[in-house]
């Protein structure tokens, strides 16, 4: 076989592996909504009068609502989430829709409901107000509020991943800390005082309120291409976010190859869910620990993973920001 055929072949083989690996996306509008709508909305729906604990699931507003700090989904973590605990419960008392409402849900739609959470519970304006989406539509690069996933592109987080976590990556850790009270900056570099070791490095970026000390290395605010450049050398990226913060930081952190360490820190903080399932390892109230496992002990294969379970966020990424930033713009008064 020559040279080129086994490379043409490598490179065939290596895409049915990604496409193997990544769960087909949920389409939320085509496979959940219907769900909800005839198992749930009779008392979470549009009707005032009928509606029960307060919990809307008919519009985004009441499904994601933060119900003061619970949440009945945590995108990225069914698990945790009540919506899915509450369908999925074994008691009869707890179960929903409710025993005496004469409507059940099959496993199959327990477990789609399940799936569509995991992959971050994108939420999709109704079919009717969504205009047919036009291939080359202009793509929005900005980070998106709320409980809105990446936008990133495809083909560089597949050569990140590849390239796994050594190759060039002279960084030991990168902390984001656009809002240091936000981003709990005092817990990360508490913990990084007792984690480091000889010349490793943690590289703060976002803030210039910081006086330089060992080990910590400050890199300020970055142009986005060399905040890329940044996630790019490093081995790891450390949140310990506040419960409102769940910015999109550790998830392009994750599609650049990073291993993401962070406290479990509660609220719909997408890529907690994520980090878990990578290397629960990784994930603790005890960041020294967790630090120098990811550094001295990381899983084979992180950021393979990572580039698989990402998969759906990049797509529901792009859908998104056309349902929200472009269409408003181009059908005004149509918002969701
Ligand atoms: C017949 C009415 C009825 C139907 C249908 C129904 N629910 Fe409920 N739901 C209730 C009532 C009443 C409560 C409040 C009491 C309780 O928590 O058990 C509730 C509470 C909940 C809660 C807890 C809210 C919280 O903040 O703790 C969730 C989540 C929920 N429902 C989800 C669903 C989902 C998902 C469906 C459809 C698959 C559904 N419900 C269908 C009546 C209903």
């Amino acid at each position: 076989m020559s040279a080129r055929l086994k490379f043409a072949l490598a490179v065939v083989l290596c895409g049915v592996f990604f496409h193997a690996g990544a769960a087909p996306a949920v389409d939320f509008d085509r496979q959940v909504r219907p769900i909800l709508s005839d198992n749930c909305f009779a008392c979470h729906g549009p009707d005032e009068k009928q509606r029960m604990a307060k919990l809307r699931l008919d519009v985004k507003e009441g499904m994601f609502a933060d119900r003061g700090g619970h949440p009945v989904i945590i995108p990225g973590d069914a698990a945790a989430s009540r919506l899915f605990q509450r369908i999925g419960a074994k008691e009869k008392q707890q179960r929903m829709p409710p025993p005496y409402s004469e409507r059940t849900l099959t496993d199959q739609q327990i477990d789609l409901i399940r799936k569509w959470i995991d992959q971050g519970a994108t939420w999709e304006m109704h079919w009717a107000y969504v205009a047919p989406k036009r291939p080359d539509a202009p793509r929005v690069r900005r980070p998106l509020a709320g409980n809105a996933m990446l936008s990133f592109e495809t083909d560089g987080v597949r050569v990140t991943a590849a390239l796994g976590i050594n190759a060039q990556r002279d960084i030991a850790a990168v902390m984001y800390a656009g809002d240091p009270l936000k981003k709990r900056l005092d817990v990360v570099l508490a913990a990084w005082r007792r984690a480091h070791r000889g010349d490793e490095q943690l590289v703060v970026t976002g803030t210039g309120a910081l006086e330089p000390t060992e080990g910590v290395t400050l890199a300020g605010r970055l142009a986005p291409a060399d905040y890329r450049a940044l996630l790019r050398r490093a081995r790891v990226f450390v949140a310990a976010p506040r419960r409102e913060d769940y910015g999109i930081a550790p998830l392009e952190a994750l599609a650049d190859g990073c291993l993401l360490v962070t406290t479990p820190a509660p609220g719909p903080y997408p890529a907690l869910g994520l980090a878990r399932q990578l290397d629960p390892r990784l994930v603790s109230d005890d960041l020294v620990t967790a630090l120098r496992t990811a550094l001295d002990s990381p899983r084979p294969g992180y950021g393979e993973r990572a580039a698989a379970l990402l998969t759906p966020f990049r797509r529901a990424a792009v859908d998104r920001t056309i349902a929200d930033d472009v269409l408003p713009l181009l059908l005004p008064g149509c918002s969701p």
